[in-house]
């Protein structure tokens, strides 16, 4: 991510030499160790990252997530409003999952918010929306000027649904005028933003290419839907919510019969990508069957897409030898990847393992498990002997397949082990050819992910955000948008 060598995408293509040696895989301890020891550590990972108390970023304001302490190559030293949101809807989760210590610094990131979203910058400003739309500001909060590439419109769908998460508690527990009155104004405009902008261009959420993103678009649609039932429980209305099916029938493009084509120009890349896992993950619905319409982590395209993502790292890096077709391995963001080194990363290794477990969270809720020819590639990898069929929870076949995705989800939680340091700090990548951390230290970012990913290994899963009901798409598709109305917010009232 935050690359600005925008044009510089296949200058390094090719440079890492496969080394013809079988390469020594460290000895490591038990996983479920390893999972014990790295959970704190990840969870004060994020938490010293947040000002005002966050031990590694001085001068962060109260509320405001810091992507990383580096400083220098990279400086990440900035808070961007799509690490932000997604790091904040998983400090929410852990809230919800009865951690209250967080709540007060989850009020503090909704008031960090509102005044974030005032601030006039080089997107625009909020009195038509586009302000929105800027990338990453000051950790003061005040607007960051060079040039970047921006807009990017995942942001504001992605800080909506941390938002709603928690304003949905706040509801259940009889604190409606709080989300009312503290929340809304925020999502208010997040969602205005969604409706007047999702059809048009944007920088990547790699912050690499402009045009269109699979992952922008479909957190987008889920921010809009989800939007709409916040809405409706404050006995508010939302406008711009009426475009989601437009959304949805638009992400149907991305699809190209066996994996997801992320960006739009494809820019001379295969477009096999961590955005469409990332999407999955984040798109995930724990009450919704395997659609492959929404990308659910269990649908045949999710699945497919898994096995052609992770088969394209496994030739150009040296720490997957060893790692063939059906073994874990390290993944990275895109095989063409040359950013610092085109490293795999933590992030997107644990993404891969998190969408296994969200698949099998959804077999086990719905008691079956289908293989058809969209997915079997997939599971043939895993067990040789799979044929097409709908597979009920009390069969052999579906014990056999759940058992090698729960070992192969696992696979990759230990090629993340075998790479973190004994300090347990989460780099944003590690080197492709000897495993050794590697770009910005202690990214926000891997330690979210390394959370998200060990509670659905354990079962813990979000709320549902009403996919199941959200899943027709139109018979033909439009670019219609909605004029949004904008208001300033102010920082809240506890
Ligand atoms: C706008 O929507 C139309 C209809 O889905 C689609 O063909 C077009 O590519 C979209 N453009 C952008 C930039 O989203
Ligand atoms: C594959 O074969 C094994 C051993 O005979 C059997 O236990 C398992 O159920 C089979 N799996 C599938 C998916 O057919
Ligand atoms: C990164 O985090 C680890 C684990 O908390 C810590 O030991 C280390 O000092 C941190 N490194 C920097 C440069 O902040």
């Amino acid at each position: 991510m935050w690359a600005k060598t925008l044009f510089l995408i296949n200058a390094f293509a090719g440079a890492v030499a496969a080394s013809p040696r079988f390469p020594m895989h460290r000895r490591q301890s038990d996983l479920e160790a390893f999972i014990q020891k790295q959970t704190p550590i990840a969870k004060q990972g994020v938490l010293n990252n947040i000002g005002d108390e966050g031990s590694l970023v001085q001068g962060a304001a109260a509320g405001i997530v810091v992507a990383s302490p580096s400083k220098d190559n990279p400086d990440y030293f900035y808070t961007w409003t799509r690490d932000s949101g997604l790091t904040m809807l998983g400090v929410v989760e852990q809230f919800l999952n009865g951690d209250s210590s967080l709540e007060s610094l989850i009020q503090a990131y909704v008031d960090s918010q509102a005044t974030q979203q005032g601030v006039s910058n080089p997107s625009g400003d909020l009195s038509d929306g586009s302000g929105l739309g800027e990338p990453k500001f000051m950790v003061d909060i005040s607007p960051f000027t060079d040039a970047w590439g921006r807009p990017q419109r995942d942001g504001p769908a992605l800080r909506a649904s941390a938002l709603i998460s928690y304003g949905n508690s706040l509801i259940s527990n009889g604190k409606d005028s709080a989300a009312l009155k503290n929340i809304w104004p925020i999502v208010q405009n997040d969602l205005a933003y969604v409706g007047q902008y999702w059809n048009q261009s944007t920088f990547d959420l790699w912050e690499e290419v402009q045009g269109s993103s699979f992952f922008t678009t479909a957190v987008q649609h889920k921010a809009l839907v989800e939007g709409n039932a916040f809405a409706k429980a404050l006995g508010q209305t939302c406008d711009s919510c009426a475009v989601a099916p437009q959304i949805l029938c638009f992400l149907q493009s991305y699809w190209d019969g066996s994996g997801v084509v992320s960006n739009t120009p494809t820019n001379g890349r295969t477009g096999l990508d961590a955005n469409s896992v990332l999407t999955s993950i984040h798109t995930f619905d724990p009450e919704a069957k395997c659609d492959d319409v929404t990308f659910q982590p269990c649908s045949s395209r999710a699945l497919s897409n898994h096995k052609r993502f992770v088969d394209s790292f496994r030739d150009i890096y040296t720490v997957n030898q060893g790692r063939g077709a059906g073994k874990a391995a390290a993944v990275g963001r895109y095989a063409e990847d040359t950013y610092q080194g085109g490293n795999p990363w933590y992030l997107t290794t644990l993404a891969a393992a998190e969408l296994l477990y969200d698949a099998l969270y959804q077999w086990d809720a719905q008691g079956t498990l289908t293989v058809n020819d969209v997915s079997q590639a997939f599971f043939q990898d895993l067990v040789g002997n799979v044929t097409a069929g709908d597979y009920a929870k009390s069969s052999a076949e579906y014990k056999s397949l759940t058992a090698a995705v729960k070992s192969y989800a696992d696979g990759f939680v230990s090629v993340v082990q075998e790479y973190t340091p004994s300090d347990g700090g989460l780099a944003e990548q590690f080197t492709r050819d000897g495993g050794d951390p590697a770009s910005a230290v202690n990214l926000t970012w891997s330690f979210a992910s390394f959370l998200t990913a060990m509670d659905r290994r354990d079962g813990t899963v979000p709320p549902s955000w009403g996919a199941s009901a959200a899943n027709e798409v139109p018979s033909e598709c439009s670019g219609e948008t909605v004029t949004g109305t904008y208001a300033t917010p102010s920082p809240g009232t506890w």
